[in-house]
């Protein structure tokens, strides 16, 4: 069987090369330096092997393309592209538009398609599905399905094998030909009731990560106002063994999902006239984060940063993985700049980002560490500067949160 995956990216890539050892894979996406990187065996995803690439294209299971008629024979058609924010922090189907029409130009017999992409309720039923019919020029009843993709990049112990796995069709042979599809490569099929359900359960669970990580973010300002150790006061909870869950205080929340998704679900309660106080509060308490480290930095300098040489620490959102998408990172560079200090960041994972490279792990004033990858050594992190902010809690010694 041959299928189409829209979208090479972190949840695109990683399907098509987890599958390729079972059906032969047509990798479709709008950027073509993506595509010859692919072709030529490079992998740009942490977690998906150039070595295994290289292997799947190799055998002739795998080829990435540009080209859209290459998807016209494949039998199914995974959609895997972006579902940003637009600019006034409304969801933006932009991606999946083009994604859909993609398809329905150039497909020209019934297919199953499934959405892997994040959106909010009714996406697959009300934009999808007639965005599809919109573009093609004849008339085919394709199958509709969702399977939201719970992939977290950089992750060892869960893949797309072991996590259960969400799915629902628009019809039951859609959701018959779904569990067919996944019951290849995955161990676990959860079916749910409608395609709204998955959509819905997919944000929430972000939903749910983003308003505790906010809660943790809170608790630790407020443990600094009472002179405790935060770390010290979780983990003393944390040995309730019901009802707790621990999550701990960070810079904020970066990625494409814990700062995106939750938005999409906001967005979608209020305009049904539901309310979305906690969540909307939850993301202003994750975006303030920054600004209350880089006034911790400037107190313990007597409130002045003005030409102290910063060096960032850790750009990535997360650890081991090079993605500076959403980075909270970004947010405590500008703070700490808007004070007037001269700011350089530190992150060989990352490299290049924003027109600068990452800068030597040494010689600063102040480092604020912001994102702990395990490559990087916690001495050299505390003899880069004399005063070393920790926002990860691993760095032991500097000063923290
Ligand atoms: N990254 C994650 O950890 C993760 C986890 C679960 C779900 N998701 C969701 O999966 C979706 C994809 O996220 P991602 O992280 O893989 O994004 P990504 O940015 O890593 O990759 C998306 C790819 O799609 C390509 N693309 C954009 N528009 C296209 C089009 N019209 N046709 C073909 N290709 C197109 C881009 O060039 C890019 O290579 C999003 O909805 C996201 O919320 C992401």
């Amino acid at each position: 069987m041959k299928i189409g995956v829209i979208g090479q990216g972190y949840v695109g890539l990683t399907l098509s090369a987890f599958t390729a050892g079972h059906f032969e894979v047509v990798g479709f996406d709008s950027n073509q330096k993506i595509v010859d990187q692919l072709n030529l065996g490079h992998s740009h995803i942490e977690g998906v092997a150039s070595a295994l690439l290289a292997k799947w294209i190799e055998s002739g299971r795998f080829k990435a393309t540009s080209n859209g008629s290459d998807i016209k024979d494949c039998e199914i058609v995974i959609i895997a592209v972006p579902t940003p924010l637009t600019e006034d922090r409304k969801p933006d189907l932009t991606f999946l538009e083009s994604a859909c029409k993609t398809i329905g130009e150039n497909l020209k017999k019934p297919v199953l398609v499934i959405n892997e992409s994040t959106s909010f309720p009714g996406t697959l039923r009300n934009f999808i599905k007639p965005t599809i019919e919109r573009y093609s020029s004849v008339n085919l009843e394709h199958l509709y399905a969702i399977s939201p993709e719970r992939v977290d990049p950089g992750r060892k112990d869960f893949n797309q094998k072991n996590t259960p796995r969400l799915y629902a069709g628009l019809n039951s042979e859609a959701s018959k030909k779904t569990r067919d599809f996944y019951s290849k490569f995955c161990d676990e099929l959860v079916e749910v009731s409608s395609p709204e359900v998955a959509e819905a359960a997919k944000l929430f669970e972000n939903t749910f990560r983003q308003v505790n990580i906010a809660l943790v973010n809170e608790f630790a300002q407020i443990a600094h106002s009472l002179g405790i150790s935060v770390y010290e006061t979780l983990d003393a909870a944390n040995t309730k063994p019901y009802g707790f869950m621990k999550f701990t205080p960070s810079a904020g929340v970066g990625g494409h999902c814990i700062p995106v998704d939750p938005t999409y679900l906001a967005a979608v309660a209020e305009e049904h006239g539901a309310a979305a106080t906690f969540i909307r509060r939850a993301n202003e308490v994750n975006l303030e984060m920054s600004e209350y480290i880089v006034r911790r930095v400037a107190e313990d300098h007597g409130g002045n940063l003005q030409g102290k040489s910063v060096l960032v620490v850790g750009v990535a959102y997360k650890p081991n993985v090079a993605d500076v998408r959403e980075t909270a990172a970004e947010l405590v560079i500008d703070h700490l700049r808007s004070k007037g200090a001269v700011v350089s960041w530190h992150d060989d994972v990352v490299g290049n980002w924003k027109g600068e490279s990452s800068a030597p792990l040494e010689g600063a004033d102040i480092a604020v560490v912001v994102t702990k990858h395990a490559s990087v050594d916690e001495k050299k992190i505390l003899a880069s500067a004399p005063y070393v902010f920790d926002t990860t809690g691993k760095v032991k010694g500097a000063k923290g949160l």
